[in-house]
């Protein structure tokens, strides 16, 4: 496979395009709105220029890799011999059925259709369609030519064969894939965000500490090591002989704990506004894309570091 088609060039579609040329693919983009597709290969440049410029190892020029993505004038265009299509187009459902059910005539049957989708189950836009077999979800964590890892979640008639091939295929563009079982809200990443944002909200809330202290709980205490290595294999390191003796000792603390924090609460603008006024303290509204800037630099480096 060396050509693989991408539709929705919005935020998402635009940073794939990035991620499959700078590992060798043409990539055949189409949007609905052409003007968007057509904007594509200038943002893959400057992101790849931009690479260069922090010294980051990319395998060719930041012009060979734009040169790789080439918007179409209509997705028949796109679906030319490619055996991999990834969706990104809006979150809205009626978009996606719609979408799907126009794939499921035009995209020649071993085409794989993965969605980049947030939240929404592949069996909620596919359950209609004659060749569902072959959706499924592909999940970024945006923006992906920064961030590696992807969630694969099948629906319940996605063929297994079909979830090797996105796994592979993730693999071979030097993302990190993990497979669901199964469909779950939320998927992984986003239900294990809900669980520690519940609690930095609770915790300001109840007037512990303030935003400025949850965030460098995580910045200056528990994200650097989870920067390289996940919450499992931390508490295996904290306990002389791995993670049941950590268990033993603290289980039941975690325990009493999670029962302190069951009780979900909603975010109520009042607590919004006294976590946004500490945040602005910090980043005024006007320096938020300068600000996204510096993150994005820092990110870049951070991968590429632990890459290396
Ligand atoms: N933005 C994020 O942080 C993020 C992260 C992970 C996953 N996602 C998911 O990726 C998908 C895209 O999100 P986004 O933020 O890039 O959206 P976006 O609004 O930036 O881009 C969507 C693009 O799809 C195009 N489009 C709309 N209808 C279309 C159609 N029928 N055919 C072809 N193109 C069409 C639009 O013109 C637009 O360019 C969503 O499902 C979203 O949940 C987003």
């Amino acid at each position: 496979m060396t050509r693989i088609a991408l539709i929705g060039a919005g935020v998402v579609g635009s940073s794939w395009s990035f991620v499959f040329a700078r590992a060798g693919f043409e990539v055949a983009l189409y949007d609905a709105d052409l003007a968007s597709a057509e904007r594509v290969p200038a943002f893959v440049r400057t992101a790849a220029a931009s690479f260069e410029t922090l010294g980051l190892v990319l395998p060719e020029s930041a012009e060979t890799i734009a040169a790789r993505v080439k918007p179409a004038k209509s997705i028949e265009d796109a679906l030319a011999g490619v055996d991999y299509v990834q969706e990104s187009v809006p979150e809205r459902l009626p978009i996606k059925i719609e979408l799907y059910r126009t794939l499921d005539s035009l995209a020649a049957p071993q085409v794989v259709l993965a969605s980049s989708t947030s939240g929404l189950p592949a069996s909620a836009f596919t359950e209609s369609m004659a060749t569902r077999e072959r959706c499924l979800v592909v999940h970024p964590i945006n923006p992906p030519h920064l961030i590696p890892l992807v969630e694969i979640v099948p629906s319940p008639w996605t063929k297994l064969d079909v979830v090797e091939r996105a796994q592979g295929l993730m693999l071979r563009i030097g993302q990190s894939p993990i497979q669901l079982r199964r469909e779950i809200n939320g998927f992984v990443v986003n239900r294990l965000q809900s669980a520690l944002l519940g609690e930095a909200f609770r915790l300001v809330e109840d007037g512990i500490v303030d935003a400025e202290e949850v965030d460098r709980a995580i910045a200056d205490g528990l994200g650097l090591r989870w920067s390289f290595m996940g919450p499992f294999q931390t508490i295996d390191l904290n306990a002389k002989t791995g993670i049941a003796e950590y268990c033993r000792n603290l289980g039941p603390m975690y325990h009493a704990l999670a029962k302190e924090q069951a009780d979900p609460r909603p975010w109520s603008d009042e607590l919004v506004a006294t976590i946004e006024d500490t945040l602005r303290k910090r980043t005024s509204a006007a320096d938020i894309p300068a600000k996204q800037r510096w993150r994005d630099d820092f990110l870049a480096k951070l991968v590429d570091f632990k890459r290396r």
